[in-house]
């Protein structure tokens, strides 16, 4: 994979479509299934749902299987699926660094709202593709603005309480 940024975009498309479809899909039983963690607040958090979590993985991976095949690519097969499971356990550990900082749910959080899900995607990534470190630098800004952009936009069109 070459490195111009549109091949890094076509590269990270499944994390973001993992990030991004639990909005629309979530909801029902919790991931934590409401239990505490040792400070007495919860694991996670209602907004982490196993829903949520499943309707991310099958759309992170169906991209994956799609670039597979438009791109001619087949490493794109396992990185949609490592992708996905990356951007989902960087999303959990995100909101768990919250909720041990006191954050209730929806709380905006500088950087650990937008980051943890690319840098945990990109980690669970490596063992196929890992980007150059300014690919990665280039990414992080880019999706950081993207999310904001996302974000905000999901706030206006009804699907998100808050703009972040
Ligand atoms: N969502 C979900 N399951 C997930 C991730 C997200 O159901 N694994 C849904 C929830 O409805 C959540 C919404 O997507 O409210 C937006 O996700 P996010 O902004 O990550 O969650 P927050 O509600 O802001 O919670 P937190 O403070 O833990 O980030
Ligand atoms: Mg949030």
């Amino acid at each position: 994979m070459l490195e111009n940024p549109l091949q890094l975009l076509l590269f990270v498309l499944p994390a973001y479509f993992a990030n991004s479809t639990p909005v629309l899909f979530g909801g029902g039983a919790p991931v934590d299934l409401g239990r505490n963690a040792w400070d007495g607040r919860r694991i996670f958090g209602d907004g982490k749902t196993w829903k949520g979590l499943l309707a991310g993985m099958v759309c992170g991976s169906l991209v994956g299987i799609a670039e597979a095949l438009l791109l001619n690519d087949s490493r794109y097969y396992l990185l949609g699926f490592l992708l996905s499971l990356g951007a989902m356990a960087g999303d959990l550990f995100g909101s768990f660094l919250k909720r041990r900082m006191g954050l209730e749910r929806g709380h905006p959080l500088f950087v650990v709202d937008q980051l943890p899900f690319l840098l945990f995607a990109l980690a669970f990534a490596s063992p196929v593709y890992l980007p150059s470190p300014e690919g990665i630098l280039l990414l992080a800004v880019l999706t950081y603005l993207l999310h904001v952009a996302t974000n905000f936009a999901a706030n206006r069109l009804g699907l998100k309480k808050v703009p972040w």
